[in-house]
């Protein structure tokens, strides 16, 4: 099965093309084409995403991404297209509020057979709303212009599945059969949340935030400690230094709920008790690393409780964790270290390194098993939802 993804839920707008197929107990992926175009660089000056600016990049950028995406997979085949005009007015009627993207969709299409896929995808949440919205609509697009099935996939799905991935060479990924249930540890810029999947695409909530994210964690300390957006990377890199330099860190920070009887997380507390230790005061390099060092560890051990906890009331076999802070690796480390010594039982998989943060190949790959389970959505009446929930919460 060929599909094209489309990924626009936030900072980074990507369209990528997958082929997905059954061999044995496996499944193929392999990536004909990948398109990814990062807007950080403009939302940098903010500190932060700024929701319209994103929507305005991501129309700006669909386009040229799609024809860099079906360049690579050799799918553009050149000859004049007649577009009926009741598609060409539907298609106008669609993307009115999407800047130019009617306009240069359509002066693309006029000189492209319609591609060899069999479906398309399209990210419908959760996220930034007027982000999603641009994917959504110029996946409905494509949908009618080229008579293909759409299919709306859940953002933290794709994070969730493409910690499943194991890479065999450049551009194929395999996806072996897992030992369930499954427990996935989420762990992005808008979502903290551990979820159980007992059977392919059944989803419970076990746990969640209940405030902040840990990336916005992450990217919110970044801040106090005058670091550019997005955090992440930054405080990571800051607490290696401090770690390799050894020796006392004077700084301690909270745990938040480490101790309750619940899988749920809070991270408000701990950014705050940050925020009282830098305010009012002057930080060296080095009092800025110690800081990173102390939050990256109350980070990483209240994840690592939370987590061994879940494991242990679900009788879950595997676990997955997924989502742009899964790129640490403090945390990484944390995970493979610490479950070899207390439960060397538990299959532990992380995504490959290029699938961590946003992109559209995971997207594609969520697409294949709601394909496959003919869930289609409807060109219709699919709407773009900010806060599209994975899994239903258990209690
Ligand atoms: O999944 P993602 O790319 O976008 C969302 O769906 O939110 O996650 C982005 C988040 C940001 O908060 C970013 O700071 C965080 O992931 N992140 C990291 C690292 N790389 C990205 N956090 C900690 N350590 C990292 N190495
Ligand atoms: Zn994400």
């Amino acid at each position: 099965m060929r599909i094209l993804a489309i990924e626009t839920s936030c900072d980074e707008t990507a369209v990528a093309i997958v082929e997905g197929e059954q061999a044995g107990k496996e499944t193929k992926f392999e990536v004909l084409g990948n398109a990814l175009l990062s807007q950080i660089a403009v939302h940098q000056e903010y500190g932060g995403v700024y929701p319209m600016l994103a929507k305005r990049e991501h129309a700006k950028n669909l386009v040229p991404l799609l024809s860099a995406a079906l360049e690579e997979a050799e799918l553009i085949h050149e000859s004049e297209q007649v577009i009926s005009e009741e598609k060409r007015e539907a298609i106008t009627v669609l993307l009115e509020r999407e800047g130019g993207l009617a306009a240069s969709l359509l002066e693309f299409l006029k000189e492209c057979e319609p591609p060899k896929i069999d479906a398309i995808a399209v990210t419908a949440g959760p996220g930034l709303e007027p982000a999603l919205w641009v994917g959504v609509n110029f996946a409905k697009a494509l949908a009618l212009l080229w008579d293909k099935p759409l299919i709306a996939v859940n953002h933290m799905e794709g994070h969730l599945l493409s910690a499943l991935l194991q890479e065999r060479g450049a551009s194929t990924y395999i996806l072996s059969d897992i030992s369930r249930p499954l427990l996935g540890l989420l762990i992005s810029g808008g979502h903290t949340e551990i979820i159980e999947m007992k059977d392919w695409l059944s989803y419970t909530l076990i746990g969640s935030t209940r405030d902040d994210a840990v990336g916005e964690a992450f990217d919110k300390v970044a801040r106090m400690l005058g670091l550019p957006y997005p955090g992440g990377p930054e405080i990571s890199k800051l607490a290696e230094r401090a770690r390799e330099r050894g020796g006392n860190n004077p700084y301690t920070l909270p745990r938040p709920m480490i101790n309750d009887d619940s899988c749920d997380f809070s991270f408000s507390g701990l950014k705050t008790a940050v925020l009282y230790q830098v305010r009012d005061n002057e930080l060296t390099d080095t009092d800025k690393e110690n800081m990173a060092h102390a939050f990256e560890d109350a980070v990483a051990d209240v994840l690592y409780a939370k987590t061994l906890r879940a494991l242990e009331e679900t009788g879950a076999k595997s676990l997955a964790i997924g989502g742009g802070v899964s790129a640490n690796t403090y945390i990484k480390r944390t995970f493979a270290e610490r479950l070899k010594n207390d439960r060397s039982d538990i299959s532990l998989f992380m995504p490959p390194a290029s699938l961590t943060g946003d992109n559209a190949i995971m997207i594609a790959l969520a697409c294949y098993y709601r394909a496959l389970a003919q869930d289609y959505a409807d060109t219709e009446t699919l709407r773009a939802n900010g806060n599209l929930a994975l899994a239903k919460d258990s209690k």
